[in-house]
């Protein structure tokens, strides 16, 4: 295990919305966050080095997290965005019983609203092993059992792919490939799904690659937007909402310092404009 960043600012301003991840997931929450808060400074971090989280202890992502955090705070942050459900799970609470001065907002699976969208409908939850054996997804199930069938399916091996680059847009065989075979039992038969939530923040970056899979459309659902949404009112409830009419920033970090301009190819691609 590897833990540290390396710090490349001496900013001591609390004025960022700081946002982490295993790596690069956390980028499509921190896309939702800029669209929602286009005039707040942000600073993500994406702790590569460590890539997967999914497949750690509790105990050790307690132990990288707390560190993350801690950087985070010497590096200006405001709050801080957990936009990794793995790490949300494993850490949340434990962070905001450490750190109750901060705001500290998790993600989780999008169970709520796929099964909000109507009666009867097939779900399959993809996420990480420590998020598919964790309780709040669990309990999240429990309250919606009713209403929907779940299926829920360990896809460890979507962050491998996405950390080395390939995602939707590149046409790759071999995720091609990985994504039929988990996916195929899903298509037909009683196991037949017509909609997906996507429990890991690295797997919106395979959206299309997934959806191609079904020979039918598919509902996708994932945690990005709600995160946003929740961040913007933890902010106005604690008076931390930037006040002034001015175009975002973005500082990047990474444990691992090449997968910083990938990073920066990623959010080049946010096609954001105010
Ligand atoms: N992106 C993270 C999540 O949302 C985890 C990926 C990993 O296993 O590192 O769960």
């Amino acid at each position: 295990m590897h833990i540290g960043a390396e710090l490349f600012t001496n900013e001591i301003k609390k004025n960022k919305i700081a946002v982490f991840d295993s790596g690069l997931g956390g980028l499509s929450v921190l896309r939702e966050l800029v669209m929602l808060m286009p005039n707040e400074d942000y600073l993500y971090f994406g702790d590569s080095l460590n890539a997967p989280y999914g497949m750690k202890t509790v105990d050790e992502l307690k132990i990288l997290c707390r560190k993350n955090l801690e950087m985070l705070l010497q590096n200006g942050a405001k709050c801080i965005v957990i936009a990794c459900n793995t790490a949300t799970e494993a850490a949340a609470e434990y962070l905001r019983a450490e750190f109750p001065d901060i705001p500290i907002i998790g993600i989780e699976p999008a169970v709520k609203p796929a099964a909000m969208q109507g009666m009867n409908h097939k779900i399959l939850v993809m996420a990480t092993p420590v998020t598919i054996n964790g309780g709040k997804l669990h309990r999240q199930i429990e309250k919606y059992k009713d209403r929907a069938d779940f299926y829920l399916l360990e896809s460890p091996d979507i962050v491998r792919f996405v950390e080395s680059g390939i995602y939707d847009g590149h046409e790759n065989e071999e995720l091609k490939l990985y994504l039929k075979n988990l996916l195929k039992p899903y298509t037909c038969g009683e196991n037949k799904i017509d909609s997906i939530v996507l429990g890991c923040t690295h797997f919106p970056f395979v959206k299309e690659n997934i959806k191609a899979v079904f020979p039918y459309e598919t509902k996708i659902f994932d945690g990005a937007e709600g995160t946003a949404r929740q961040t913007q009112n933890k902010l106005i409830e604690n008076g931390l909402r930037a006040q002034e009419d001015k175009k975002f920033n973005i500082d990047i970090l990474n444990s691992d310092k090449n997968k910083i301009d990938l990073c920066k190819q990623i959010i080049a691609n946010f096609n954001i404009d105010r």
